[in-house]
């Protein structure tokens, strides 16, 4: 077990020593450490806020590490909370974590050291921001944030503050794709020419929402068996909205984005199909095969120069309106990224002829990897459980567990696998290639200073109107 070092304890509370210094008086450190547990005061301390999908799962990394104490937990849905707090309790043994019900009355706790956030999208930019500028280190879930300015904000204050940040594409912590970035990254498959980045399309009830919806609209005479056919001003429309349920603070969910009409079928997961408040399967998972796209080609802090999108799409006011299906196609400049040669990238959605994951196509060969597999114009790179150290001239960063890599980085004060602005980096395709989409236009990108060249209202799409009161930072 890691001790904390002087430079890293400076960065924890006086507050929490103080009470480090009262816990340690009553357990000894022998006692401690027979219940396999660090001293509280070389304990992180942790606040988790949005008990989904996502929230439980890193969770449930955090509290089995020895020096890591989660003490706060944070939704705003009274079931996820009461979870949360259950599970945080039992696995302790204890009553000693805490429910908030609004995120800055935990981020205002000075003994709270880091925290760890699974909210919508919608909600990334606020919450980040205001976690950052009271000094917490991020645990912060992909993507970065809704649009390209709310990920500068992030960047900007995240930085400003010298916060640890850990993005939740937690591919990076897996050794086949460590492998295959590895491989490009060594030049195994000579120059790089082509990338092809396979995405999901559709939609995909993650929230359980859709058999409901469609038992209701059942009782329409034109049946509709898609809520991507689900419009305001229909029939099928007044069927889908409802009230809120009552202990349900709609409002609050909604948050920063435009106030809409309470749908089941939007909020619980599939919050994801809504441009409103999600970005659909491509902002989805651009963070994760994106991500490991750009690892393997060393384009952690760069980015296409031109960018250009197809995409079907339901009405702009469906129910669920986000693409199912889209074609982007990015263009890497030599002239931007250093390398000899331009790189193309194709980023697809509900493709048949581009698989899901990464594959890296160069001058020598091929790599590809997916959560599902691993494959290779040299069949004797798929035997290999990792570069051979001959090979290995550029040594990418190692991380075996990727909750670990975070809370091991708040100790020393070292970057994170994925830090905040390569989270940014690698969502930038993905929100550029929706502008496109949008507009439908090619997209110019001036990589170095972020901006979209001579096109004001692509431009406009780069940002988004807060909803009153709140003000993005
Ligand atoms: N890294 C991954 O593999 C992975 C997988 C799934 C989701 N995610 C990401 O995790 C995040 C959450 O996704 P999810 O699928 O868990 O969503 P979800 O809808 O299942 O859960 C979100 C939770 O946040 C709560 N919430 C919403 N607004 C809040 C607020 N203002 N304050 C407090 N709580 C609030 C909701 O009540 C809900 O319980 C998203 O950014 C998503 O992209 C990442």
């Amino acid at each position: 077990m890691t001790t904390l070092t002087s430079a890293s304890q400076s960065q924890l509370s006086r507050r929490r020593f103080i009470e480090a210094a009262g816990a340690a008086a009553i357990l000894s450190r022998s006692a401690f450490a027979r219940a396999g547990r660090a001293p509280a005061s070389d304990r992180i301390t942790m606040g988790v806020i949005g008990w989904g999908m996502m929230g439980p799962a890193n969770t449930k990394v955090f509290l089995e590490q020895p020096d890591c104490q989660v003490v706060a937990a944070c939704d705003l849905e009274k079931e996820p909370l009461a979870d949360a707090v259950n599970t945080i309790n039992s696995h302790y043994g204890n009553q000693d974590c805490r429910a908030y019900h609004d995120y800055r009355e935990l981020l205002a706790r000075d003994d709270i050291d880091t925290v760890m956030i699974a909210v919508p999208d919608h909600w990334h930019e606020l919450m980040a921001c205001e976690a950052a500028s009271r000094k917490k280190d991020i645990y912060g879930e992909k993507p970065l944030a809704r649009t390209v300015r709310e990920q500068q904000g992030i960047v900007r204050v995240a930085e400003a503050n010298k916060i640890i940040w850990q993005t939740g594409s937690w591919q990076r912590s897996l050794p086949e794709f460590r492998k295959a970035a590895e491989i490009v990254r060594n030049g195994l498959i000579g120059d790089v020419i082509r990338v092809e980045v396979g995405l999901p399309g559709g939609h995909h009830d993650f929230g359980g929402t859709e058999p409901e919806l469609l038992a209701k609209l059942a009782t329409l005479p034109n049946k509709i068996t898609d809520p991507t056919l689900v419009v305001p001003g229909t029939p099928a429309w007044n069927l889908a909205v409802s009230a809120p349920p009552p202990d349900f603070d709609y409002d609050r969910w909604i948050g920063p984005s435009r106030m809409e009409p309470y749908i089941e079928a939007r909020i619980n997961k599939n919050w994801r199909w809504n441009y409103n408040t999600g970005g659909g399967q491509l902002m989805d998972w651009i963070g994760h095969h994106g991500d490991i796209a750009h690892w393997g080609l060393g384009f952690d802090l760069t980015g296409p120069s031109e960018i250009e999108g197809v995409g079907e799409f339901p009405a702009p006011d469906a129910l669920w309106n986000t693409a199912t299906k889209y074609n982007i196609e990015c263009l890497y400049k030599k002239e931007v990224t250093g390398y000899s040669n331009d790189v193309r990238m194709t980023i697809a959605g509900g493709s048949g002829a581009i698989n899901m994951g990464a594959k890296w196509i160069g001058t020598d060969g091929w790599v590809w990897v997916d959560r599902s597999g691993f494959d290779a114009s040299n069949q004797e790179w798929v035997k290999w459980e990792a570069v051979p150290d001959s090979l290995r001239k550029i040594k990418l960063y190692v991380s075996t567990e990727h909750r670990r890599n975070f809370l091991d980085c708040v100790k020393t004060r070292k970057p994170t696998i994925t830090p905040v602005e390569v989270a940014h980096h690698s969502t930038l395709p993905g929100h550029l290639g929706l502008i496109s989409m949008l507009t439908g236009r090619k997209i110019h990108w001036d990589v170095q200073h972020e901006v979209i060249l001579d096109d004001a209202a692509a431009s406009e799409l780069l940002t988004r109107p807060y909803r009153a009161p709140y003000v993005m930072v």
